[in-house]
């Protein structure tokens, strides 16, 4: 006799994408790669799963900065320093070096606070309802991320009303806020960086948009966060060139190879979210030896070190796009370093990322509804520590797969890709 629990997990299981991927699961296992295990690691960013050695294209340390023996170091220290947890929430107390690692996260940015969070969706889902009431409105692009998505709806069961406009289109926010009339404020959420497609905002016709309708930007920049600007300041900066009614959401655990999630705004703001952000008063802290990781971390963003690296990893991204190119794959992204390969419908995604791992070359093959339906892609990330023989590997097993795989295509092109460059919001064509 079955349990009302298990029941319950049955009837869940029969619903939506969960009843897609557990066919896949029984009928195709194979080529499911989705909660791969990862059995052991090599520097050349090598992995091995099922047994097998291939190289990771799926890692967001887009620095490589989670084997930097300078920062590996600083972890230790601080596990000596001050054990493997702080076991407490912060509105009890805090570590000396959580406030170090927040003043120094604001200095570097460049705002006048920042505020820690155990992850960014913690963060979205802390933020969105504290800095809203019920006389306001939060509205975001329809491929804002899923935590933001998450953080709407907490603030939706308070009385915040919400709703999406059309993917980085300032036409249809301005359509949307006008529907939403009358509020108070109106929070504009978007993503710095699509991390699907990697694709950027139009930073600057929305925070016109807002003001011009009572709101102020919020931009989750987790994919930003140490790859866009100058010091990896992140899009906000490199875009607008200022901080003025915006709240800038960042990551510890993507670029900065550490953990967490940040959120950096003017003090008043900061104040306000860690009195009224329920994941900090009533959950843990980012664990100590993060901490000491991270403020290593940002000696390095603020060091020569720090150019030479996004040399390296820009030139890993060139080199990646150019010969997508050459091929004629359909290349989206490249602004960051995450390029997507368009290949369609979600089985032959799937399909197509175990081809490249069969031939040592791990890529994430993203399907709905992380991306619109029938629009699967394989998702390259591309690290400063990829050696470039790995790159030219991965081209190769491209080019195999097009002669097996009805991939869409364009006309092959050979000019150069300028990189993604500080200024660029778009891959040239
Ligand atoms: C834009 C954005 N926000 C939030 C997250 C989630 O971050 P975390 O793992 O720190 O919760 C991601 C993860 O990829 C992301 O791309």
């Amino acid at each position: 006799m079955t349990t009302p629990l298990e029941q319950q997990a049955s009837i869940l299981g029969q619903m939506g994408m969960t009843r897609f991927f557990r066919r896949l699961l029984t009928e195709k296992p194979e080529i499911l790669m989705k909660n791969v295990t990862v059995e052991a690691v090599r520097p050349g960013r090598w992995i091995r799963v099922e047994g097998r050695w291939v190289r990771n294209f799926g890692s967001d340390s887009f620095l490589g900065l989670d084997q930097h023996p300078a920062v590996q170091e600083a972890l230790i220290r601080g596990v000596r320093e001050w054990g493997t947890h702080n076991g407490t929430s912060r509105a009890f107390s805090s570590v000396a070096a959580n406030v170090e690692a927040e003043e120094r996260l604001a200095a570097w940015l460049g705002t006048e606070a920042a505020l820690m969070y155990p992850s960014v969706s913690l963060a979205n889902m802390g933020a969105l309802p504290a800095l809203t009431t019920r006389h306001d409105v939060i509205v975001a692009d329809q491929y804002a991320h899923n935590s933001i998505e998450e953080g709407m709806r907490l603030a939706k069961a308070r009385g915040v009303r919400s709703a999406k406009f059309a993917h980085n289109n300032p036409d249809d926010l301005e359509r949307c806020l006008r529907s939403l009339r009358p509020y108070r404020r109106a929070v504009v959420a978007v993503d710095g960086v699509y991390s699907m497609s990697g694709q950027l905002p139009p930073l600057k016709e929305l925070q016109q948009i807002a003001r011009n309708h009572d709101g102020f930007l919020y931009v989750d920049d987790a994919h930003g966060t140490g790859v866009v600007g100058a010091q990896g300041r992140g899009t906000v900066w490199q875009t607008l060139g200022n901080y003025e009614n915006v709240v800038v959401v960042g990551s510890l655990s993507k670029a900065l190879s550490c953990l967490g999630g940040f959120i950096a705004a003017s003090r008043c703001v900061i104040e306000v979210l860690q009195l009224r952000s329920h994941p900090l008063i009533f959950g843990g802290p980012v664990p100590p030896p993060y901490l000491t990781a991270l403020l290593k971390v940002l000696d390095i963003l603020c060091s020569p070190e720090y150019e030479q690296l996004r040399v390296a990893l820009d030139a890993n991204v060139c080199r990646l796009i150019e010969g997508a190119r050459r091929l004629g794959l359909v290349v989206l992204g490249g602004c960051v370093p995450i390029v997507s390969v368009l290949v369609g419908p979600e089985e032959m995604t799937l399909q197509a990322g175990r081809f490249l791992f069969e031939r040592g070359y791990y890529v994430q093959s993203v399907v709905f509804p992380a991306v619109p339906h029938g629009a699967g892609v394989l998702r390259v990330q591309l690290n400063a520590n990829h050696p470039s023989e790995a790159i030219d590997g991965l081209l190769e097993a491209f080019a195999a797969l097009k002669r097996v795989f009805p991939l869409p295509e364009v006309e092959p092109t050979v000019v150069p890709y300028p990189g993604p460059s500080l200024h660029a919001t778009a891959i040239p064509a």
